[in-house]
């Protein structure tokens, strides 16, 4: 059992003073579990978040208004782009770049296969083809050759995927989408901050899309930002994302506010509450911070695993910053006698919380079924998917707690090892 942990006897005391005081409101079994695993994820939440979220519920304006005006503008500030609309989820956020860019019935966009359901589902709100390709085999980064195989007449967009923070090839896409005359709608889920080449991204293709769900590097609860450089696409967006809603009519929300409203399109209801930007806005200002904590864990892993020849680290590519969304570690299974599932389960028995990231699309009964995938057809992606490892990475992680998952580790490694 990692080091720090209760041990089996602590629990017990535990246990028994609970059982004894009788003050018991979460199961003990709950409560016993939840201070033993060192969680997955642990949001960075502290007084300073829970401070700004509560002047904004006495302030009287709870949805959009002042605090999502004063996000979007430092979240354009901190990463240099013209435009930030902000909206109540990464997956808004692609529906509504998707939605700006002109995507149709009939339409092709390329998705990488490794990747969250979100991806591709927003290019079926279009009753378009998300036209899945494989990855490669050291970033899990999609492959700008298999993209280049994908293009057709039809094709329209790629939706490039950060992914873990990553940031993808992004001279081969673009120099791709230029030739083809294909818009790029970068998928930054993973990836804030991260640079490449010298250039943040939200910076580089035609719309980018962030996610502050819970787990992510920064986090709203729920909430997403697109940036673009494209004033008319930031107006479409935003315009979308409260019902299409004549854009003057958002002064509603401010002291200039008039009952008068236009309906252009028939738009969503993505748009942010106040509630969720003061919780954005503190995070926001941490993201340097957060990134720095992030950044040392990934380099003690990395040396910590450096001699095993049974785990390989996530491949860094030169001249990028990697935001280290996921730590993720792949399994040399050769090596092992031990397959993923096991692994994950053993490190769960050594108290170790992990998550895997991710079953590609291609696998999935719905793209199986209804696009005939084969896990052939995705060689890279359906073989990495077997050894794939989500390790814990999120900053109040202590050094006890980045060191209990490195033993843990070598542990098993050394246990079943070949
Ligand atoms: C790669 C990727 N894209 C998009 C999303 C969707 O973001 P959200 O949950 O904010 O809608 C996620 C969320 O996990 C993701 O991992």
């Amino acid at each position: 059992m990692a080091g720090r942990r209760l041990t089996l006897s602590a629990n017990s005391v535990l246990l028994c003073l609970k059982v004894f005081s009788g003050a018991e409101s979460l199961s003990i079994r709950d409560r016993i579990m939840a201070m033993q695993l060192l969680p997955f994820h642990r949001p960075e939440v502290t007084d300073d978040e829970i401070q700004s979220v509560v002047e904004t519920l006495r302030s009287g304006w709870l949805t959009t208004g002042p605090k999502v005006k004063r996000f979007e503008q430092d979240f354009a500030e901190y990463l240099g782009c013209r435009h930030a609309v902000a909206v109540n989820s990464g997956t808004a956020a692609l529906h509504l770049a998707l939605e700006a860019i002109g995507i149709k019935e009939g339409d092709e966009v390329i998705v990488p296969t490794v990747t969250f359901a979100a991806t591709a589902e927003v290019v079926l709100y279009f009753r378009a083809t998300p036209v899945l390709v494989d990855c490669l085999p050291d970033t899990l980064n999609v492959d700008p050759k298999q993209i280049e195989r994908a293009i057709t007449a039809k094709t329209k967009a790629i939706i490039p995927v950060h992914f873990g923070g990553q940031p993808c090839d992004m001279n081969s896409i673009l120099e791709l989408a230029k030739h083809h005359h294909l818009k790029v709608i970068e998928d930054a889920a993973h990836a804030l901050p991260a640079a490449y080449q010298g250039r943040k991204v939200g910076t580089i293709g035609d719309i980018t899309c962030f996610s502050f769900y819970a787990t992510k590097t920064i986090t709203t609860g729920e909430g997403g930002m697109a940036t673009t450089e494209n004033p008319e696409w930031a107006d479409r967006m935003r315009m979308m994302s409260l019902h299409g809603i004549s854009l003057d009519a958002w002064d509603r929300y401010t002291d200039k506010g008039s009952w008068y409203y236009e309906i252009i399109r028939p738009g969503y209801k993505y748009n942010l509450t106040d509630i969720a930007a003061a919780l954005g806005i503190v995070q926001l200002k941490k993201s340097d911070q957060f990134w720095q904590a992030r950044h040392r864990i990934a380099a003690h892993y990395h040396l910590a695993f450096a001699d095993l020849p049974e785990i390989q680290v996530p491949a860094s590519i030169p001249d990028i910053q990697h935001a280290w969304h996921l730590y993720v570690i792949q399994l040399n299974i050769e090596r092992l006698r031990i397959d993923r599932r096991d692994f994950i389960q053993a490190l769960k028995s050594e108290n170790i919380g992990t998550s895997v990231h991710f079953i590609p699309l291609h696998l999935h009964p719905f793209y199986r079924d209804g696009f005939g995938y084969k896990p052939t057809d995705f060689p890279q992606a359906s073989a990495i998917f077997e050894r794939i490892v989500s390790l814990p990475i999120y900053p109040s992680m202590t050094e006890t707690d980045v060191r209990d998952v490195i033993v843990a580790v070598r542990k098993l490694v050394k246990e079943y090892r070949r």
